[in-house]
């Protein structure tokens, strides 16, 4: 038999099993103008609306930001940072980098006891865990550079919801009582979520947010000078001075966003851009692409343990870089050249044993001269402008404080730092010296808001929550698409493998893969950490361009644009239209 009817034989084989063993996913929803996708239902169709008004990507993916600020607190927000990737119509693109920076006061060792140990919670909990927010001045910066329309409109619906309130449904209330106990800790948090009784609201009940509704009605007026220069700052330092923080006004009016240069490369044919330092996620996205490029993924089938061997192998490989060398690229220099150069990534298959796990703990940090609670959105426009946005409180709500009047939560981004190397963060992460604290300098990021093009045509828009996942779960979305021919809802919703260097353990979502890949993988030397059931990992939030997949792209007369929201995100919605 020839070697192109096997290899015939083999597609077909894994495209029947592959369509079986996703049949249950959702279709994609379709749209021929716009698609919006989010973690929040109500913020996805005020991104339409938007569309539909006749602003751009950018004009939506602003007012979104906005809106999952009021109706997806955990994690939308005007009191943390994140990152905009665009890609323009005429196919250039670009990145805005709005993370948290470290207060002026921060030092090297502020979370360690006079014993140098890490004191529990100190980066997490409260006003010490908290960076200087960045999402006001990004989302004003995108709208001001590559946005039409006017600030007051884009904040018009979040005010509306803030100020009459939204009635919650089931997966937003479920998401307020998993961190009732949390809020209770913050009187102005607890006055905003629960009710007299200490509970959170319920499914059917209005959350209703009118300190929020006036900070952001400044915002509409006064631009980022009312977040950064005026009452809210004024605020927050208050409240922060008042309980162990040591935010200063100083450090509020000096905040600049940076734009930035992204991260490119290509894999099988397809350009990729994503975000470059200080996230780790494009880099390390690349470097796994380029080492997994000259295996024959699609062949050995999704879910095979031939195929998760090599994925974990190129995971541990990366992530080792990850967690040594990258940093803020104001303080550090990133070897953003090296991770994304194909001879390294096949320096480094030539050390990948074809049938046995590697040890991490043999892989050294190399001396080159991330909830979870992080949310993604996908956005793309009538003219092909195509918007990935990750922002984040990093913990579920942050530091899970509200300074008093402002209605904003605030983020505990600085557990992203290095407290001391060695010692795991929030996500497990074992980091080192490059990204150490220092005044001023951006926490290493994981979040990946990535745009695919395939021949100078936008094809994916993809990324996802996750800490320390995000760049895994980025990555097999993509290589669900391209290598396993899912359609976009499918290779979202498929069940994930992680690995991060240390610890040494490749995790498995529940019913992740079968019994029989589990005993293989073991046989080949690997530890498995397989998640209990219901402990899923990612919301990821992706469009594909010109049909739902590749093959029905290929064919032709697909839906322009193909939106779909992780079946994990409860509340989420792809909106089309
Ligand atoms: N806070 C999660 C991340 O930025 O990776």
């Amino acid at each position: 038999m020839s070697k192109t009817c096997l290899k015939s034989i083999f597609v077909a084989f894994f495209l029947i099993a592959g369509s079986s063993a996703f049949a249950a996913s959702p279709a994609p929803v379709k749209g021929e103008h716009g698609m919006v996708v989010t973690a929040q239902n109500l913020a996805s169709d005020i991104g339409v609306e938007v569309l539909q008004q006749g602003g751009n990507a950018v004009d939506a993916a602003v007012a979104v930001g906005y809106a999952l600020a009021v109706t997806y607190p955990s994690a939308g927000n005007i009191g943390g940072g994140g990152f905009m990737t665009i890609r323009f119509k005429d196919g250039a693109t670009t990145f805005l980098d709005f993370r948290e920076r470290a207060p002026l006061a921060a030092t090297k060792t502020m979370y360690l006891d006079k014993d140098g140990n890490p004191i529990k919670g100190a980066s997490l909990d409260g006003y010490l865990a908290v960076g200087v927010p960045g999402s006001v001045a990004g989302l004003d910066m995108a709208r001001e550079k590559y946005g039409t329309l006017a600030r007051a409109q884009l904040l018009a619906p979040a005010i509306r919801l803030a100020r009459e309130g939204f009635v919650l449904g089931q997966g937003d209330a479920s998401i307020l009582a998993g961190n009732a106990k949390r809020l209770a800790l913050d009187k102005a948090a607890a006055a905003i979520f629960l009710k007299a009784d200490g509970a959170a609201y319920g499914m059917g009940e209005k959350l209703v947010q009118p300190d929020l509704a006036a900070s952001l009605t400044a915002i509409s007026e006064k631009g980022p000078d009312a977040f950064y220069k005026g009452a809210i700052a004024d605020a927050i330092v208050k409240a922060s001075q008042e309980k162990g923080g040591i935010l200063a006004k100083a450090d509020f009016e000096q905040y600049k966003v940076r734009e930035i240069k992204p991260v490119t490369c290509s894999y099988r044919g397809y350009d990729i851009v994503s975000s470059p330092p200080p996230s780790s996620g494009g880099l390390i996205i690349c470097e796994i692409l380029n080492i997994l490029e000259f295996y024959p993924i699609a062949h050995l089938g999704f879910g095979s343990a031939d195929t998760v061997h090599f994925m974990v192998e190129a995971m541990r490989h990366a992530y080792v870089d990850r967690n040594s060398a990258l940093g803020d690229p104001a303080f550090v220099e990133n070897p953003v050249a090296t991770l994304t150069d194909k001879a390294y990534a096949a320096e480094i298959r030539g050390r990948i044993d074809k049938y046995r796990a590697g040890v991490s703990k043999d892989l050294k940090p190399k001396d080159f001269a991330e909830s979870k609670e992080t949310t993604h959105y996908s956005i793309i426009d009538d003219a092909g402008n195509a918007v990935a946005v990750t922002y984040t409180l990093n913990g579920s709500f942050g530091a899970g404080v509200v300074a008093p009047g402002t209605g904003i939560l605030l983020n505990n981004e600085m557990d992203d730092f290095t407290q001391k190397p060695g010692v795991p963060n929030l996500y497990g992460l074992v980091q080192g010296e490059a990204n150490a604290i220092a005044p001023l300098k951006t926490p290493l990021s994981s979040m990946s808001p990535t745009i695919i093009s395939k021949d100078g045509k936008p094809f994916m828009v993809i990324g996802s929550p996750g800490g320390s996942r995000i760049i895994t779960i980025t990555l097999e979305a993509i290589i669900n698409v391209i290598d396993h021919g899912m359609d976009i809802q499918e290779a979202i919703d498929a069940p994930r493998i992680h690995h991060q260097w240390l610890p040494d353990t490749v995790y498995v979502e529940n019913n992740g893969l079968s019994p029989d890949t589990l005993k293989l993988l073991a046989g080949m030397g690997y530890k498995l950490d397989v998640a209990a059931a219901g402990k899923v990992w990612g919301q990821a939030a992706g469009i594909l361009v010109g049909g739902k997949s590749l093959g029905e792209i290929e064919k032709g007369g697909g839906a322009r644009y193909n939106g779909a929201i992780d079946s994990r995100a409860a509340a989420g919605k792809a909106a089309g239209y």
